[in-house]
């Protein structure tokens, strides 16, 4: 029984990433760590999310729940950056909770972390490839119906261009960390770009009137009981409604989706130069200039046209071709589009390391953490899941996935709180690099923030979360717990 809460210690976990067969290289600085950051966090969430949210669940108070969103992550990143700080290895959350929580909590959060990445990176895939298609239609191409993704009546189609972008991306990350970095910074710096055109052209053409109401009255939904309502409202036996002051929390549990991503500049700590100084820099600056973004455009955009007017494919363009600036449009989802293949490749990234780490740990197949001889990468687990995700982007549909992603990165930063907790008493002597304020108050305020949130979201999607839960418990009793290189070698 003692085994499922066996932990690897802090200077195991070092170690382990000193065995050059199995290391990665230490390129990043806390400057590559913050665009890597931005380049991820900025993303379907803001370019797509907020036109839906904004016309079903919010209104212009869209931009409350952007803020509400953000001090959940906020208080969230205070805890990943001590962590991230003391233990500065692959793997993230997962790596964390194996030096705090115990091998199978560690697994849990592994196995969650799998859900999170790599249904992430469909979702964002699929986002791509609706703005490129939008883009390819300005020029009067036009792909054809079944090659342009699933069919929201029957179901069926392929969409090839999510399924080819995942492949291309999974080619570069296999050829090197380095060459990903570069690419990002450039594709970056468009997408700050777009942002801030939508925000200061978006500026003139604001018409006070769209803000009232700013919180629009409560309605009820359509067929509003049954698995699709929030979850809290179905516990309190609430009638489900949109809008009003509940409408902000469940808009903040969606657009929650926008913020994912900071937790992915965690899982390069191992390839970072001073993870110790760098880490907690890189992971709060990019969460505040996206938080600051965020609100500024969800304000401007509900602004410039009414909210039950906003498009829920392309809201930031089509707010500029309803005020009459079709060039502004255009301009707006060609940055989108290129912003939205990093988004896409660091969060296949992120699934790659924390795939990586788990298997180093023997927990998953060792085959997968032996790193390239020449380029230095974990390729194998790339390709595998590179391959995997790109079928399941070609299949798939958005809504319901990034819903499932929330959920996921909620509970892991759930566990990640509790972890700082425990951490601080079983290893007070370890050296933190940066300490999170105010524990254990603050990381158990983390811990309801976060649960709030989780209980906004819709009760199909508990569902689906513990049905996949359940499998990898299952796994780790028939495979994991033997293999674990924690059984294998002398402890
Ligand atoms: N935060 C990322 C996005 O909005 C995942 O697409």
């Amino acid at each position: 029984m003692n085994t499922l809460f066996r932990t690897k210690t802090v200077e195991q976990s070092i170690r382990d990433t000193e065995e050059p067969e199995h290391s990665l290289k230490k390129s990043l600085s806390a400057l590559d760590l913050t665009v890597f950051g931005v380049g991820v966090i900025i993303g379907t969430g803001i370019f797509v999310l907020t036109g839906k949210v904004a016309k079903e669940t919010a209104g212009p108070a869209t931009a409350l729940a952007f803020v509400v969103a953000g001090v959940v992550c906020a208080l969230a990143a205070l805890c990943y950056a001590e962590f991230a700080s003391t233990v500065p290895v692959a793997g993230s959350a997962y790596t964390f909770s194996y030096a705090s929580l115990g091998e199978l909590v560690a697994w849990i959060i592994g196995w969650d972390l799998v859900l999170e990445f790599a249904l992430g990176t469909a979702v964002v895939a699929v986002g791509w490839s609706g703005y490129v298609r939008s883009l390819m239609d300005n020029v009067g191409w036009t792909m054809p119906e079944g090659l342009s993704g699933p069919d929201v009546a029957s179901g069926f189609g392929f969409d090839i261009l999510a399924f080819a972008l995942v492949l291309v991306l999974t080619v570069i990350l296999v050829l090197g960390m380095k060459l990903s970095a570069r690419v990002t910074t450039v594709v970056v710096a468009i997408k700050l770009a777009v942002v801030g055109i939508v925000i200061v052209a978006g500026l003139f053409f604001i018409k006070a009137s769209n803000y009232s109401p700013f919180i629009p009255e409560a309605e009820p939904q359509e067929g509003g009981s049954g698995l699709d309502a929030p979850l809290v409202q179905l516990i309190f036996g609430y009638e489900p409604t949109n809008f009003g002051v509940m409408g902000i929390f469940t808009a903040a549990s969606v657009v929650f989706f926008a913020f994912i991503g900071f937790d992915v500049v965690a899982t390069a700590a191992e390839e970072t130069k001073i993870p110790q100084r760098d880490m907690p820099r890189g992971i709060l600056a990019s969460l505040l200039i996206c938080t600051l973004l965020y609100v500024a455009v969800s304000i401007v955009v509900t602004g410039m046209q009414n909210y039950s007017e906003l498009s829920v494919s392309a809201p930031l363009a089509d707010a500029f071709k309803a005020v009459g600036h079709p060039f502004y449009a255009g301009v707006i989802s060609f940055g989108a589009a290129v912003g939205l293949t990093t988004v896409c490749m660091i969060l296949l990234l992120g699934q790659t390391r924390v795939f990586f780490a788990m298997s180093r740990d023997g927990l998953l197949p060792r085959f997968f953490s032996v790193t390239h001889p020449r380029f230095g990468t974990p390729y194998r687990p790339t390709i595998l899941l590179g391959g995997v995700i790109a079928i399941v982007a070609g299949f798939t549909s958005i809504n319901e996935l990034a819903t499932l992603v929330n959920i996921g990165t909620l509970f892991a930063f759930v566990v990640v709180a509790l972890g700082v907790i425990v951490l601080r008493r079983t290893r007070p002597d370890l050296h933190r690099a940066f300490r999170t304020p105010w524990v254990p108050l603050l990381p158990i305020v983390s811990v309801a923030a976060s649960v709030w949130l989780m209980l906004n979201l819709p009760a199909e999607t508990w569902l689906r979360f513990g049905i996949w839960m359940v499998i990898g418990v299952i796994i780790y009793f028939v495979y994991g717990r033997r293999h674990s290189r924690m059984a294998t070698t002398a402890q």
